[in-house]
């Protein structure tokens, strides 16, 4: 009952061919690993609530998917569910595989009750964890699970073997169903009712109501350094993380090697994932230690204030020689709204710059400039409609004031067979379209357009692109999350970009490199990378309810000149709309 997890597990879903060829002798080549996620529902209780949830092969949170770097993966997705689904799998680079990609009307259509599409990628050039999840609605409620890159047979990793390997999944928990609450909300125009409780890989924790046993328990030794690949899954919330009398090392972050730092405290964004150190104690405590996440928060309205927690538990030698009520710590979690905490965590992050682990570098010329604002806004309520949102109107949410509306079939294909009318349009603005003072007060007028627009980017073309936070109906921090590609972080700051200055400052040595970026709340950050990977690549805040609100765009990156720069053929199965 007990989820102590440790590597290798999750061998159910490999076929039997996969287990052969890891038992045989192996050359330090890449294999295949084939996976069948059934998309089913199935009963669990929480908080004292017996619900039916939507999962992959009846596991919450889903099975682990394990690679090593190199090795292509195929995932047949079978959708036994009513509703339509499609899976992402969040931070893997997909090259020349945009069709696997996964998110619904983006790169492809999605897989409708009773078919199946089988996700095919090779993992090029990245280890360390990643996560997969639905991307259809707010389905990822309960549709995810880890993704863990090891290295390649026979490469180790920048640090000393870990004792054991264990993943941390953050996640949100509604007592209602998740699509009823979304729903709602599109309907009126209001703020989603917020989570009932957070989750560690799928368990809230003593701090809620009747949920001491379902507690993750992670049981160590004493002198013994764990890896701890944390995930952030949840829908709506960045979190804080702390282990009760112990600090954790920094290792990874969003499957690329960072240069290692000690920290008792990790923010994570929604869409982040990190590895982190843990070197327990060289003797045995006689305590138990909470490990615990609580949100970090800066917007305007309401959310789930509340802490989800698991215990850090030292095995007791066979003798019994302790005490078997053991004291109980508890760690200290920065304030709901700790910015300058959180900025000061995030600027230590910093790519490992060794060659021997260096894959991508920062690009130093730039081909494009992009200046994007994100940020929320409204949209008128509709004739003889009471409506829940700012002053009687809807809660929306853009990029460069364009409220970005999914087409009803999907852009990669349209552009695949160039044709795109009536289904997007390349005249996405490379400003906004109406410059203010970004942080200071905001406009009267908070009316977003709406629209499928998009950048269309030639094939290698480097691009800077700066995210700035607005202050429309409140400064937010929002997690920005890119596909297709990693990005690097070369500069961040509060109030408004400066154009003029901003830019000597940036660090062009050694910026770390991710895939989902916090852009501070009444701030902006300023991101590089080169669009070396043709499709269609979609952008948006991690948080789901903005990216239902429309705060989401797309990027399309043409084909290059070579065959393997082009991106291949319509796989056969690929869902229809
Ligand atoms: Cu993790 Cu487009 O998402």
């Amino acid at each position: 009952m007990l989820p102590v997890a440790s590597l290798p597990a999750a061998t159910t879903a490999l076929t039997l061919g996969i287990l052969l060829s890891i038992m045989l002798p192996q050359p330090a080549s890449c294999i295949t690993r084939h996976y069948t996620f059934n998309i089913v529902q199935h009963n669990v209780t929480r908080l004292c609530k017996t619900k039916s949830i939507i999962s992959v092969n009846g596991k919450f949170p889903g099975p682990r998917l394990i690679a090593r770097e190199g090795d292509r993966v195929l995932v047949k997705v079978v959708n036994n569910v009513t509703n339509n689904v499609s899976i992402h799998w969040h931070g893997i680079r997909q090259l020349n595989s945009g069709w696997a990609d996964g998110p619904a009307y983006v790169t492809q259509c999605p897989i409708q009750t009773g078919q199946s599409y089988t996700y095919n990628f090779t993992i090029t050039g990245q280890r360390g964890t990643l996560f997969w999840h639905a991307h259809i609605s707010w389905l990822r409620a309960t549709l995810y699970g880890p993704i863990i890159i090891l290295p390649r047979r026979n490469d180790t990793y920048p640090f000393k073997k870990p004792y054991k390997e264990v993943p941390i999944i953050f996640g949100e928990w509604w007592n209602a169903d998740p699509e009823a609450v979304i729903n709602q909300s599109l309907q009126t125009g209001g703020g989603p009712n917020v989570s009932d409780a957070y989750t560690i890989n799928g368990l809230p924790g003593p701090l809620y109501n009747c949920s001491s046993n379902d507690t993750f328990r992670l049981r160590v030794k004493p002198g013994k350094t764990y890896l701890l690949r944390l995930i952030n899954a949840a829908m709506n919330d960045e979190l804080f993380f702390s282990i009760a009398n112990h600090t954790v090392t920094i290792v990874e972050a969003d499957a690329v090697y960072v240069k290692p730092f000690a920290t008792s405290v990790v923010v994570i964004t929604p869409g982040q994932t990190t590895n982190v150190l843990l070197k327990t104690k060289p003797h045995h405590p006689n305590a138990t230690f909470l490990m615990a996440a609580r949100p970090y928060f800066t917007g305007q309205g309401t959310f789930d204030n509340s802490t989800v927690a698991a215990l850090l538990e030292y095995e007791d030698r066979p003798d019994h020689s302790f005490n078997k009520i053991k004291t109980l710590f508890k760690p200290t979690l920065p304030p709901i709204g700790a910015t300058s905490f959180v900025a000061n965590f995030t600027k230590k992050f910093r790519s490992l710059n060794n060659p021997k682990y260096t894959i991508a570098t920062v690009p130093l010329k730039v081909d494009k400039h992009f200046f994007f604002t994100v940020g929320l806004g409204s949209s008128p309520c509709p004739q003889n409609a009471t409506c829940q949102g700012p002053n009687g109107t809807k809660f929306s949410a853009a990029v460069n004031n364009i409220s970005f509306v999914l087409p009803t079939t999907a852009m990669l294909q349209a552009h695949f067979f160039e044709n795109s009318s009536g289904v997007y349009t390349t005249d996405f603005p490379t400003n906004p379209p109406n410059p203010f003072n970004y942080t200071g007060t905001p406009p009267n007028n908070t009316v977003v357009s709406n629209g499928t627009r998009v950048v269309a980017l030639p094939f290698n073309a480097s691009v800077e692109l700066v995210l700035q936070d607005t202050s429309i109906l409140g400064a937010e921090s929002h997690p920005l999350h890119l596909h297709g590609f990693n990005f690097f972080i070369v500069g961040e700051g509060f109030g408004n970009y400066d154009p003029t200055n901003d830019p000597a400052k940036f660090n062009l040595v050694d910026p770390v490199e991710r895939n989902t970026v916090g852009v501070p709340s009444g701030g902006w950050v300023a991101l590089r990378f080169l669009a070396d990977n043709p499709g269609v690549w979609f952008m948006h805040c991690h948080f789901d309810v903005h990216t239902s609100w429309g705060l989401r765009m797309a990027w399309i990156v043409r084909d290059g000149p070579l065959a393997s720069q082009k991106l291949p053929p319509i796989p056969s199965d690929l869902p229809k709309c």
